[in-house]
């Protein structure tokens, strides 16, 4: 049997997908600092310390309200850019070979950055990482649920026009009193357009609201999920329609979604046929990018190697790719563990 340090050893250099990773919330305060000054804005922060001393969260909202105030330094094409382009690099040290990133559209519109400026500076960046590293892939356009099914609408036909670079749409920000059904009738016209549809549900909100992202929204996977275990009928639901739950462990104990990693719910998911997956959510903010959250799983569970196994394929399962680039993925994910 492996030792912990031998089953975090093997995380590292398993190749990996992520599949729940919000590109503003891989601002880090370096990066931050420097993008403000070019731009001239003036953080509320004297300093890198400072800012990062503000990282200390009760609940979603907390988080919310510092990474809204985070990514309103990004003004330009070269901000958006730079800003994923460190993302990649980073997780391509990781061994990280793809990748399937939101964006919050409207937490730019709301401050007049035109949706052109960042995509444009989004996309640039996502291509040149295949082009330089060979990784793949998607973007998801992401909803911001506290705001309205009007604004999400006018969104989407902003999108329109660049529906080449958008593989999927999501439902993100503020969960507790905004529901799935609320959106009900922009995810239909998403589906109708042939995007791919996820969304965050069961983080904060009841088993009623990953219910309502299933029946009203008809979601091809889910983002978080964490509550569906309270609820036999719809883990079997879940199971039945074989979705990928995109699990984020430092994201839930940063935000107290658990109380500590040990009673982290996601070897239990394992236990019953949910396709778990390991991903950062928001690394910037969390302590941590893909290889700290299966460390930090490892270190404060007993997960095992078929388990670290389990978590990896489940990703690549997961994954919004072809079949032959899953399969091509998960033979090299095979020659590690079986080495
Ligand atoms: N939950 C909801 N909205 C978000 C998150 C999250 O974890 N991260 C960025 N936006
Ligand atoms: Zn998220």
């Amino acid at each position: 049997m492996r030792t912990k340090i031998e089953l975090i050893k093997l995380a590292e250099q398993m190749p990996k997908t992520e599949l729940h990773l919000h590109i503003e919330g891989t601002f880090e305060p370096e990066l931050m600092f420097k993008i403000a000054n070019r731009n001239q804005i003036q953080l509320p922060y004297q300093s890198i310390e400072e800012l990062k001393a503000a990282y200390q969260f009760n609940n979603l909202q907390d988080f919310l309200n510092i990474y809204y105030q985070g990514m309103a330094v990004l003004l330009t094409e070269n901000d958006f850019y730079d800003l994923t382009m460190a993302y990649l690099e980073k997780v391509h040290s990781q061994n990280v070979v793809h990748t399937e990133i939101f964006f919050d559209p409207q937490g730019h519109l709301e401050r007049d950055i035109p949706f052109d400026v960042q995509i444009n500076g989004i996309s640039k960046a996502l291509e040149d990482a295949k082009v330089k590293w060979g990784m793949s892939y998607r973007l998801i356009m992401s909803f911001l649920r506290h705001l309205s099914e009007e604004s999400a609408f006018a969104t989407l036909n902003l999108a329109k026009p660049f529906l080449d670079k958008i593989d999927a749409v999501g439902l993100d920000s503020s969960e507790l009193n905004h529901p799935p059904e609320k959106f009900a009738r922009v995810f239909q016209e998403c589906r109708e357009l042939g995007l791919k549809i996820t969304a965050h549900a069961g983080e904060e909100g009841p088993p009623e609201y990953i219910w309502q992202a299933l029946d009203c929204l008809e979601v091809d996977r889910i983002d978080h999920g964490n509550r569906a275990l309270e609820d036999t009928q719809l883990t079997a639901e879940i199971q039945k329609r074989k979705l990928t739950l995109t699990v984020c462990p430092l994201s839930n104990l940063k935000l107290c979604v658990v109380d500590t990693m040990e009673h982290h719910p996601i070897q239990k998911m394992l236990q019953v046929n949910l396709n778990a997956t390991v991903n950062s959510d928001d690394p910037a903010y969390f302590g941590g990018y893909m290889n700290e959250n299966y460390k930090a799983l490892i270190e404060d569970s007993n997960l095992t190697e078929t388990e670290l196994y389990q978590l990896a394929k489940n990703a690549f399962e997961g994954a919004w790719l072809p079949t032959s680039d899953k399969a091509l993925y998960i033979a090299e994910l095979d020659k590690i563990f079986h080495q």
